[in-house]
């Protein structure tokens, strides 16, 4: 196999890595809350009810903004139900997901869920723009956020929290552009409503972040045209515009999954280029940057394995179990947000916990780690800093889906002590990658550490039973020498190298 190389200059950066782009989602999705982040009477339950072997993963995990609570449900979403005493607050019917919401878990639960992370993490609240306005978001935004003195916010008080929950990051609906949505809009009605609803919020609180529902997909018919019509009702109004992409592997054909990250790509440059298609028309001197809010591996045309009834309570849905495989191609991805930091501010991997997620759980029995949680874990603690601008020189390989792909991915990522992480997949099934990183005026003479996620089962899972089955495994041989790197990459693999 011929020698894969990249240059590290430290003079040549993408754009400094945002906290929140190790964001996450928690959705009233089957049993991502309940018996997920909520259990009460789990022997780990705290006084709230909150499951705290899920909040350690949660920590572990490194996750940074929480979107809540949906995903299509909120286009259903009253949050109205979701407050007070819980035992007076009324059962629903969710017409996104056909369950049944028994609201026990409301909004003062999630912002408690999201204070006991810790320091790092913030809530980014959406609103219902689906079957409700701009009179609910609103009354919505006074109950949250306003300290004291108006009905909404003393309601607030009477409810127990004295304190606003100073929500700054908010989503102006959910996947309007598909036809799936409760309340689907075309980008006309959506871009209007969005506007109104962007400026009266802004007339509360003009320092608030906000995001307009980009497309559900690069592949929706509607694409592009959607965020160009959407932006230019939103153009000043709004900072974000969200972003959505879920992969799979089809028809077996896994070098093109490998590869999904090329996908990933071009849909976050085709959104960057319509932004500012739209910012040169209105001839706007602001860049709208990126919030890729809900990103992830998702099986989505495999059965359900789990028996589910309609208007069940908290249903086993979307329990997608992953492989080795997945954890690669869910690390590439991470490479591609990196890779982008200049203008992808915001992304949440959808979602959190048991729901295409990197945490399980049993109800009244253990939590684990997926196999991919390790590659989000070990990048959001080594990933933020500076992203050095990478362009590889790699050998290629070619996909079904994308022709031509490169069998190296990487970024790198500068710390503000000088010491520089790569992160590295290999998409090659059957043959190590060697890998030299010229390190220039990098300053860096030590390798820390190299750790890869591979396996001789590319199949591989981590499962109740048997959690720790697939993990990182420290790497040997990786060299510094002469302001050279030499790594060998193991096929399939997810790998994080540590320069200092
Ligand atoms: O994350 C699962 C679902 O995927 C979300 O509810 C929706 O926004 C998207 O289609």
């Amino acid at each position: 196999m011929r020698t894969a190389r990249f240059v590290l200059d430290p003079a040549f950066t993408v754009g400094e890595v945002d906290p929140r782009l190790f964001g996450s989602f928690v959705e009233h999705l089957g049993r991502c809350v309940y018996t997920g982040v909520f259990e009460p009477g789990h022997p780990s339950a705290d006084a709230e009810g909150l499951r705290t072997d899920v909040l350690d993963l949660v920590r572990e995990l490194g996750v940074t903004a929480v979107r809540y609570p949906g995903g299509n449900f909120v286009s259903g979403y009253a949050w109205e139900d979701s407050v007070g005493p819980a035992e007076e607050r009324p059962r629903r019917l969710d017409p996104a997901w056909r369950s049944t919401e028994t609201n026990r878990f409301g909004l003062a639960e999630f912002i408690g869920f999201v204070r006991r992370i810790g320091p790092g993490a913030e809530p980014m609240m959406a609103v219902n723009l689906g079957t409700r306005g701009v009179a609910e978001a609103l009354a919505l935004q006074e109950y949250a956020n306003h300290p004291f003195g108006t009905a909404r916010s003393d309601l607030r008080i009477a409810h127990g929290d004295k304190d606003p929950f100073g929500i700054r990051l908010w989503c102006l609906g959910n996947e309007m552009d598909g036809p799936w949505q409760t309340g689907h809009k075309t980008a006309e009605e959506y871009g209007r409503l969005a506007a109104e609803t962007a400026r009266a919020m802004r007339q509360i609180e003009p320092g608030l972040e906000l995001v307009a529902c980009g497309s559900s997909g690069q592949g929706m018919a509607t694409f592009a045209a959607w965020e160009a019509t959407v932006l230019e009702h939103t153009y000043d109004l709004v900072d974000h515009i969200s972003l959505h992409a879920y992969y799979e592997e089809t028809d077996g054909d896994r070098d093109s999954f490998l590869a999904s990250a090329v996908d990933m790509e071009s849909f976050i440059e085709n959104v960057v280029a319509t932004c500012d298609h739209v910012g040169a028309r209105l001839k706007s001197p602001k860049r709208i940057s990126l919030s890729f809010d809900e990103w992830n591996v998702w099986y989505q045309r495999r059965p359900n394995p789990h028996p589910v009834e309609d208007w069940q309570e908290a249903p086993r849905l979307l329990e997608d179990v992953y492989t080795v495989t997945d954890a690669v191609v869910l690390g590439s991805l991470l490479i591609a947000l990196l890779r982008h930091a200049d203008r992808v501010a915001v992304a949440c991997l959808a979602q959190l916990v048991n729901v295409i997620a990197p945490i399980m759980t049993e109800p009244g029995g253990p939590a684990w780690r997926q196999t991919t949680f390790h590659p989000f874990a070990q990048t959001s603690r080594y990933g933020r800093g500076y992203v050095l601008d990478v362009r590889v020189d790699s050998p290629a390989y070619t996909t079904g889906r994308y022709g031509e792909a490169d069998l190296l991915h990487a970024t790198a990522v500068r710390a503000e002590d000088g010491s520089v992480t790569v992160f590295a997949v290999n998409r090659s099934r059957t043959e190590a990658l060697p890998l030299e990183v010229a390190l220039g005026r990098t300053g860096l003479t030590r390798v820390v550490g190299h750790s890869a996620l591979a396996d001789a089962d590319p199949d591989a899972v981590n499962s109740r039973d048997d959690p720790e089955r697939v993990t990182p495994h420290p790497v040997e041989g990786t060299t510094l020498r002469d302001g050279t790197l030499g790594a060998v990459l193991e096929p399939l693999s997810w790998n994080m190298i540590r320069l200092a």
